[in-house]
């Protein structure tokens, strides 16, 4: 095992009525000045933005609104953020939403206290922010895990890059499964393919002997692998939803990345996809997945292995180790097909006027994925996607 040290900075509140039960108790602890972050409009159908106000009201809070942050969220739209968070004196950030109003706010909270751009800050300077405005997340279509970690994905469209920007944790996330039930059915499937994703991209790296991590990591899969099919048999299930909102928080929450480094080579390739396309992220991984690790197969055969007798079940009598790891990348492949996933670029609708190659020369290679990937290879991986 690699030496860790783990400490976790964000409370979670979990369950139906987190946030009428925790909220308050939150919000007592900041400033007046609140920036309300939602994405396109979904929390006031759903009417969570009802209930949130009637919360920020009661607690004598003057409300800012930053709307409209859209799927993959641009760097202009951080901007923006910064801008209101900065002219309105923000005292907390609670953003609503899923991945992408939250990520956007870990940016603005850090862009807000920074006097220079913070891309260039990172990127050309190797600077990492350590001024904050408070921030709370309520979470509202599950999948990523974002409430739980620093890291956001921010899309770049001046540099058509869709990379990782450091910013803040969460002070607090609201994971109340009721608040996901409104989610569409294809985003609550592309969501936990997004958390399975995690999982597998954190099993498959270093070090790859057996070890407690990757057993927990083992449990989180099959979990989310029962509750997907669950989910799909009863779109009602509360069970279900629950389980899969804290799948999806434990596969970023540090637990299972403990003395691991990890690989999510697939995630960048796919990052990469979604800043030449905006394609949906659980689906590209979907895409994706099955036919890169066909790439790797030689290099990871023995965590293959593992993952089929592990996760999927997969009688090993009788097989080689290859044979199992072949009998993984089945099982996955399967599965993507059986719970409605898209197998090809072209049933994402991402045509074949798409710039493959520019999107395989600017994928950033990971230290921890088991092969190291030209442009040529990543261009085949691409074209045997479409
Ligand atoms: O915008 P609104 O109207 O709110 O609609 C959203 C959006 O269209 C809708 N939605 C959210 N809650 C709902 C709901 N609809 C009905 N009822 C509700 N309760 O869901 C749609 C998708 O939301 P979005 O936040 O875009 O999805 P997701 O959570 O999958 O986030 C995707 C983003 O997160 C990044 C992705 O790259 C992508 O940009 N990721 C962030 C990660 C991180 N920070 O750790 C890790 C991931 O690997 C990922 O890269
Ligand atoms: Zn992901």
């Amino acid at each position: 095992m690699n030496a860790f040290t783990y400490n976790y900075p964000v409370t979670v509140y979990f369950g139906e009525k987190a946030a009428a039960d925790n909220l308050p108790a939150e919000l007592a602890k900041v400033g007046r000045n609140v920036l309300l972050a939602y994405g396109g409009g979904s929390v006031k159908k759903t009417g969570i933005y009802d209930e949130l106000m009637g919360i920020l009201r009661a607690a004598g809070k003057d409300v800012t609104e930053f709307s409209g942050i859209m799927s993959n969220p641009t760097y202009d739209k951080v901007r923006e953020g910064a801008k209101l968070a900065k002219d309105n004196n923000i005292d907390l950030i609670l953003a609503v939403g899923g991945g992408s109003v939250i990520d956007c706010c870990k940016i603005v909270s850090a862009q807000a206290k920074l006097d220079e751009d913070i891309w260039d800050f990172e990127y050309s300077k190797g600077g990492k922010p350590t001024e904050f405005i408070p921030m709370g997340a309520v979470v509202t279509a599950f999948g990523t895990g974002a409430e739980m970690n620093n890291g956001a994905v921010i899309t770049n469209t001046e540099k058509m890059m869709k990379s990782p920007v450091w910013g803040a944790f969460y002070d607090f996330a609201i994971l109340d499964p009721i608040y996901t039930m409104t989610m569409p059915m294809k985003q609550v499937i592309s969501g936990a393919f997004d958390s399975l994703s995690h999982s597998m991209e954190t099993y498959m790296g270093m070090p790859r002997e057996v070890n407690l991590t990757d057993e927990i990591n083992e449990a989180t899969q099959r979990n989310i692998i029962r509750n997907i099919r669950a989910t799909l048999a009863n779109p009602q299930d509360v069970k279900a939803r629950s389980e899969l909102v804290w799948a999806a928080a434990m596969a970023e929450n540090g637990i299972l990345k403990t003395g691991k480094a990890t690989d999510f080579q697939c995630h960048m390739l796919e990052h990469q996809l979604g800043a030449y396309t905006d394609c949906n992220h659980g689906q590209g991984l979907a895409v994706l997945h099955p036919v890169l690790y066909r790439h790797y197969l030689p290099e990871a055969a023995p965590q293959f292995a593992r993952m089929a007798t592990e996760v999927w079940g997969i009688d090993p009598d009788g097989k080689s180790e290859t044979e199992l790891a072949e009998a993984f990348i089945d099982a996955l492949s399967d599965f993507i097909k059986e719970i409605g996933l898209p197998t090809t670029l072209s049933e994402m609708n991402i045509g074949d006027d798409t710039d493959f190659r520019a999107i395989a020369e600017t994928t950033v290679r990971t230290g921890g994925c088991p092969k190291k990937f030209t442009t040529e290879e990543l261009l085949h991986v691409l074209d045997e996607c479409r």
